[in-house]
């Protein structure tokens, strides 16, 4: 599989970041949405740790995939997209990177406003990037909270847009963010350039 992405399919780094960062996604919003109703203690501890960590992990992974997509370019859109339908996927795409840079941002935030030291998985430290304050720290909480239920909404509009391509309209559009071969397209190829 090439690693670079073609005029129509997505090669192995672009695909491999995508499905890692959907497994993250999940992890977080699973330790997210529990972790605060955990007992005080030390596995609370640890597991505010590792949220801190996997986070600062998506947004160096965001970096790295925009910038890799500058180098390797985009397939463009599967053929017969109508005009109005790729604005969309493209708006969602933009608000998806939006979130996926903003959402560790503010957790970031949350973190150095409350004026608590942000460790990579114990290895090394980074710095604040706010002074400690209740109010901000009060906003930002509820700024992280809400960016995370827009990328609920944006990401299952997303994956229900894809779903729908595979199965109704019977395009490329799923099957070419897989490696080869792992779906099939019902009368259709998939063809590098
Ligand atoms: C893409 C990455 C991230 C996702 C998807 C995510 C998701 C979440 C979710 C779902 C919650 C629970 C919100 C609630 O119910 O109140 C949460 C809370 C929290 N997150 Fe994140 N987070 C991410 C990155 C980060 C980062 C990088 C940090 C810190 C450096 C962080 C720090 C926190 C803190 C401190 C809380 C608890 C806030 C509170 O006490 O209400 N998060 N996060
Ligand atoms: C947290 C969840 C997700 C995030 C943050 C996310 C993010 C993204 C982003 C930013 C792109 C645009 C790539 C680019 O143009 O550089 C993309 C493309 C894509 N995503 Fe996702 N995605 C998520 C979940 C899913 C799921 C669950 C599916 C499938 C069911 C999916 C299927 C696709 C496909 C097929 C493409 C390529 C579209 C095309 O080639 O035109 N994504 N995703």
């Amino acid at each position: 599989m090439p690693l670079k992405n073609s005029a129509t399919r997505w090669g192995s780094v672009s695909m491999g970041l995508h499905w890692l960062v959907v497994a993250l996604i999940l992890l977080m919003a699973w330790i997210g949405l529990r972790m605060g109703g955990m007992p005080n203690g030390p596995d609370k501890i640890a597991t505010y740790a590792l949220h801190k960590s996997v986070g600062i992990s998506i947004l160096a992974l965001a970096v790295l995939r925009l910038a890799w997509r500058a180098v390797a370019g985009a397939p463009g859109h599967v053929a017969g997209t109508p005009a109005w339908q790729a604005r969309i996927a493209t708006l969602a795409h933009v608000a998806l990177y939006a979130l996926l840079l903003a959402i560790p941002l503010s957790g970031w935030v949350v973190n150095s406003s409350a004026g608590f030291p942000l460790q990579w998985f114990g290895l090394f430290n980074l710095p604040a990037i706010a002074g400690k304050d209740q109010g901000l720290h009060a906003l930002a909480e509820q700024v992280h909270e809400w960016l995370f239920w827009t990328l609920v909404l944006v990401a299952v509009a997303h994956a229900a847009a894809a779903i729908h391509h595979h199965l109704f309209l019977r395009d490329d559009t799923l099957a070419r963010m897989l490696p080869r071969g792992w779906l099939r397209v019902a009368d259709k190829e998939t063809h590098d350039a």
